[in-house]
């Protein structure tokens, strides 16, 4: 294989990119994006590998969510405080109900780039670029909006500092308090009708904390009663963007992406003689890769051998995608091939993606009971098999919008047009979320 660099994925073919016009103008933001300071720190994503490695051992639990698309529009306090409190509000579920330590991945500081299933989108008799996420165009239909601009990198990058630094002032600043999650949560699920049931955890934290205290555990000697540790990832699509905040560490003398701690590879841009594998082969952070519902046993074993040669734990999650029922199918005999062939990988449940379907409203939405009995049948899976079900990746929001139907709630069709604020896919909302924390707690718990 020949050698990697940070730029041989140019030497690749590559997908779903943008047409860049101005092609010194693309340069001259890559050169300054590659004067920035990193976002992340590469020891900080030693500590997530570590953390994976654990869970590819079956002693850990991947919780990772967010925005399908963070967008620029929506960019603001209450919107990142909201996604963090319901981020952590289900670990906390599922920690204690599941009694699982919980790892947590943002969706978030970077999730700007999207992947289209056509190059253009058509109204009436006008055909423009499709819109490929904030970090590249504008999502409003005209021909301006449309055109892929390079300075909306630099755009992206300021605001995944900014997410980020806020993100670590909640993680660190005491709004993780263990103590005070009897305070903030109120509010947060005060309609919803699993209210008891989260009291109740909460109650049970809240004797759990007065029981340590009384033994001198507190949070002036054990910081985990006070901090919390909350990880970001995106989809690593535009590769300009990517390859930009790729930095040798210096303590270790290796290549990280530091544009976030952990990246994954989406569906469609994952075949294996491609730019997007040769760019993640070469950086050490732990990297994800969506598993659609075609994969083959063959297919998957090149695929885990490209990216983790070395068979390192932690380093490499799939992230099964297949639609309620084909992973039924189609997921048993993929698990039963990579423990035959003694792969570590961390085995994480992305039911959202297939199950995507156009309401009669018109809007693209998902229904919980098909997203919950993909997590059901992912967990099924791996209790026949023998392995373990690692992990799940949500498409979620602490915002109360209404774009996926059913939950506690009964979202209906009718109802999708009150508050649909995406402008990608459909997000499970704070009460759906909460609901759907209980009820992968109680596999947790049998598992
Ligand atoms: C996504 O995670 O938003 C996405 C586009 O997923 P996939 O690559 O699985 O289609
Ligand atoms: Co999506």
């Amino acid at each position: 294989m020949s050698q990697w660099q940070p730029d041989s994925w140019r030497q690749k073919p590559i997908l779903q990119q943008p047409t860049y016009h101005d092609q010194q103008h693309l340069k001259d933001v890559e050169q300054k994006l590659k004067s920035y300071p990193p976002l992340v720190f590469a020891a900080e994503t030693r500590q997530l590998f570590k953390e994976l490695g654990q869970v590819a051992d079956g002693k850990g639990f991947l919780l990772q969510g967010g925005d399908c698309a963070e967008s620029f529009d929506e960019f603001n306090a209450p919107k990142i405080r909201d996604t963090f409190k319901v981020i952590l509000q289900m670990a906390i579920v599922l920690t204690f109900a599941g009694r699982c330590p919980v790892t947590k991945v943002a969706r978030m500081a970077g999730q700007y780039a999207k992947p289209r299933s056509g190059d253009f989108e058509t109204i009436g008799d006008v055909s423009l670029p499709s819109y490929r996420g904030d970090i590249i165009n504008n999502f409003e239909f005209t021909e301006a909006a449309r055109t892929p601009d390079p300075q909306r990198m630099l755009d992206a990058y300021h605001q995944s500092a900014s997410t980020l630094n806020l993100l670590r002032a909640f993680a660190q600043g005491g709004l993780a308090d263990l103590h005070q999650v009897n305070r903030w949560n109120m509010a947060f699920v005060e309609n919803n009708p699993l209210k008891e049931r989260y009291q109740d955890v909460a109650r049970r934290i809240q004797d759990s904390l007065e029981f340590m205290d009384v033994m001198g555990i507190n949070t002036s000697n054990t910081p985990t009663l006070h901090e919390t540790s909350l990880y970001t990832s995106h989809e690593a699509l535009l590769l300009n963007y990517e390859q930009a905040l790729t930095r040798v560490d210096t303590l270790t003398d290796k290549w990280y992406n530091c544009s976030a701690h952990m990246l994954w590879i989406g569906e469609r841009t994952r075949q294996l003689d491609h730019a997007h594998i040769e760019f993640f082969r070469g950086i050490h952070n732990p990297i994800g890769v969506k598993v659609g519902p075609t994969m083959q046993g063959d297919e998957l074993i090149k695929l885990i051998d490209a990216l983790n040669p070395d068979n390192t734990s932690g380093r490499l999650t799939l992230i099964t995608r297949m639609g309620a029922d084909n992973l039924e199918q189609n997921l048993p005999a993929l698990l039963r091939r990579v423990k035959q062939e003694g792969r570590n990988v961390v085995w994480s449940s992305d039911p959202m993606h297939g199950n995507t379907f156009k309401a009669s409203s018109g809007y693209k939405t998902r229904n919980f009971d098909a997203i919950l009995r993909e997590i059901q049948q992912f967990f099924a899976a791996h209790r026949a098999e023998g392995t373990h079900a690692g992990g799940i990746h949500l498409e979620m929001t602490g915002q109360h919008v209404t774009e996926c139907t059913g939950g506690a709630y009964q979202i209906g069709d009718d109802d999708l047009a009150q508050a649909y604020k995406t402008q990608c896919d459909p997000r499970l909302n704070a009460d759906q979320v909460l609901e759907m924390a209980f009820l992968v707690a109680d596999h947790l718990k049998v598992g």
